[in-house]
């Protein structure tokens, strides 16, 4: 949420900066702005919409100069504006702001009585003046008296006016880090920005300021001294976060599944068992473990769900599954003999964060799922279970979905062995339906063109419902969240059983619905409610496997898709669903990458 990068070094700042800001737009993009050191001083140029706005400006305004930074807003505070935009300043200097400054009215009020006056609604232009407020001449001090101050989440990079050549950065909560190129130095929130110049970075702990020049990194810690980082180099390349020849990213993602489930799969399949012991998680952990507590947001949630469903099914061991957001309003009940299972793709999202700080405090043992290496998640968590997916930009998460998937069902396969309820033959059949479902996860991807023409049906669709039963009801959960996000249809997703509680009042003629009946075993009951809702005229797309024969009259169209157990069907069901969310979102003409009022990565709560 938010998307920040500074740069110092020989070329000329403004076009690594706006390159920069190109590749994290897909974090907030309502407003952006840079401030550079320009003609000795800082001078910034800020534009409300997308980066072109600001690309655009720039033409008009150009910027000369080898040091500066810039800022892809996602608003808390504050409308999209010119004014709310980042950088915010002083004379003394200018700043970039990813989180929330939870006391910033008070600080506000405070500065109002020193003498300063405020132009924005935002909370970063109270940080900037509490910053010049601080400021007598050294930025550290500076920086650590304001952070002091500040209640919170922040990531700041600075410039200060009489430090040319100098940035300055500090993180509290937020995501921020350094990455060193012979060419120069970065900040930024994620290193895909960056890939282009350099994959070497280091992070950032709480509290630790630090201060690039264009040959230098000096990093204090929170009690002011000097402290060394450690180089970490970025496992993800320059073409992986480009779009390769797809009109969008979602549709490069959603094509890469197949590949992705492979990387994430195949390392942790030892003589056809599954075992963590590459990732530091020693065979016989989940042995003791009573209950499992699956935390995470959105999408991730959603696989959560599946995974409850694998482990209850397969180790008989109870599963609950929370919305971080909601995790600690019930009090949970937690012991060091529950394992909390935190489920992210950014690892950054504030509210699993801090569903994680709060079962840690429990003393449960947390294990991550996680996609970006060395995220905050995967650093606080106790032991961490890397998803390959490589980096997933699209604001809608479609292959980081698949692969946290493909960990949760060699998850439940390990803990059904640790705790005797299969044996390793029956495992090794598990592993093996388990290949032989990703592998048929490329058929999936051959229906993209007759899903094409399904979605085309739904240019006008005011509102639409998905039902399903068993394994089929989180997947609707899925493919309802992922069509209202991206294509601005209303939707709804119900277990088939529950619509006739309420909501079938709903349903009059053409209403569309999808119905979800992918599991052998509960396709009579499905398809009961398939006949209900056609009573009542709805529009149903049916997605069953090739084998099932429902009556042609039920459906409107039908998705077939490749047989498999119903354990794994989720793996093959949740591809058309993506595609149709795709699809619909195309021919409405919206954009799908970067849909409204959205950011990919959600660090405030
Ligand atoms: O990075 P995370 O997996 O923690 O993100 C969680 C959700 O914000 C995310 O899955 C969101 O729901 C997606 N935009 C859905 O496509």
């Amino acid at each position: 949420m938010c998307g920040i990068v500074g740069f110092t070094g020989v070329a000329g700042a403004v076009g690594i900066l706006m390159e920069g800001l190109g590749n994290l737009e897909y974090r907030g993009y309502d407003s952006a702005g840079v401030s550079v050191f320009s003609e000795g001083k800082i001078r910034t140029v800020k534009a409300r919409g997308r980066l072109q706005n600001l690309a655009d400006r720039l033409k008009e305004s150009p910027l000369e100069g080898s040091c500066g930074i810039g800022h892809t807003r996602w608003a808390t505070h504050g409308e999209p504006s010119d004014i709310n935009a980042h950088p915010h300043g002083t004379e003394k200097l200018s700043l970039v702001h990813n989180g929330i400054i939870e006391n910033y009215v008070e600080l506000r009020e405070m500065l109002k009585e020193k003498g300063y006056s405020f132009v924005s609604q935002t909370d970063t232009e109270v940080a900037a003046k509490v910053l010049d407020f601080c400021y007598e001449g050294d930025p550290a001090a500076a920086i650590r008296r304001a952070s002091g101050m500040m209640e919170g989440a922040f990531a700041f990079g600075i410039l200060f006016a009489d430090r040319p050549g100098e940035i300055y950065a500090v993180r509290r909560g937020s995501p921020l880090i350094a990455a060193l190129s012979p060419e120069g130095n970065f900040i930024t929130s994620d290193v895909t920005a960056v890939l282009r110049h350099t994959r070497r970075y280091f992070t950032l702990e709480p509290e630790e300021i630090v201060r690039l020049t264009a040959d230098s990194a000096v990093v204090w810690g929170a009690d002011g001294k000097e402290i060394q980082k450690e180089i970490l180099t970025a496992d993800w390349n320059v073409e992986q976060a480009q779009k390769g020849g797809f009109p969008h990213f979602m549709l490069k993602e959603i094509f890469e599944q197949p590949q992705a489930l492979d990387s994430t799969i195949h390392p942790r399949v030892h003589t056809g068992l599954p075992s963590f012991a590459s990732d530091g998680i020693p065979d016989g952990f989940f042995r003791d473990i009573d209950r499992v507590q699956v935390i995470a947001c959105g999408t991730a949630m959603h696989a959560g769900m599946v995974g409850r469903m694998v482990i209850e099914k397969l180790a008989r061991l109870p599963v609950d599954v929370d919305i971080a957001s909601e995790f600690r309003y019930r009090d949970p009940i937690l012991t060091p003999r529950h394992l909390v299972v935190v489920v992210s793709q950014s690892g950054e999202t504030a509210d699993t964060l801090a569903a994680l700080r709060l079962a840690k405090d429990r003393g449960c043992p947390v294990l991550a799922i996680v996609n970006v290496a060395g995220s905050t998640i995967a650093r606080e968590a106790d032991h961490v279970l890397y998803t390959f997916a490589g980096p997933e930009i699209a604001v809608a998460s479609t292959k980081a979905y698949s692969v946290q998937l493909g960990v949760l069902y060699l998850m439940g396969i390990r803990i059904a062995l640790e705790k005797g309820q299969v044996s390793e033959e029956e495992a090794r059949a598990l592993i093996s339906g388990l290949l032989d479902t990703v592998e048929k996860t490329k058929k999936c991807l051959e229906m993209a063109e007759p899903i094409r023409k399904i979605a085309e049906t739904y240019r006008e669709t005011g509102s639409l419902f998905f039902i399903g039963r068993g394994f089929d009801y989180p997947l609707c959960c899925e493919g309802s969240l992922k069509l209202k996000e991206i294509s601005y249809i209303h939707c709804e997703a119900y277990a088939a059983g529950e619509l006739k509680h309420g909501t079938i009042s709903l349903i009059t003629p053409g209403v569309p619905v999808v119905a979800l009946a992918t599991q052998g075993a509960l396709l009579p009951k499905t398809l009961s409610n398939v006949k209900e809702v056609r009573a009542r005229g709805a529009s149903v797309l049916l997605i069953c496997r090739e084998s099932a024969h429902p009556e042609e009259d039920l459906f409107a169209h039908r998705i077939s898709l490749p047989e498999a157990d119903d354990l794994f069907m989720p793996l093959l069901s949740v591809i058309p669903l993506q595609l149709l969310s795709y699809y619909a979102a195309v021919c409405r003409g919206c954009d799908v990458d970067k849909p409204r009022n959205l950011a990919k990565s959600v660090t405030v709560e």
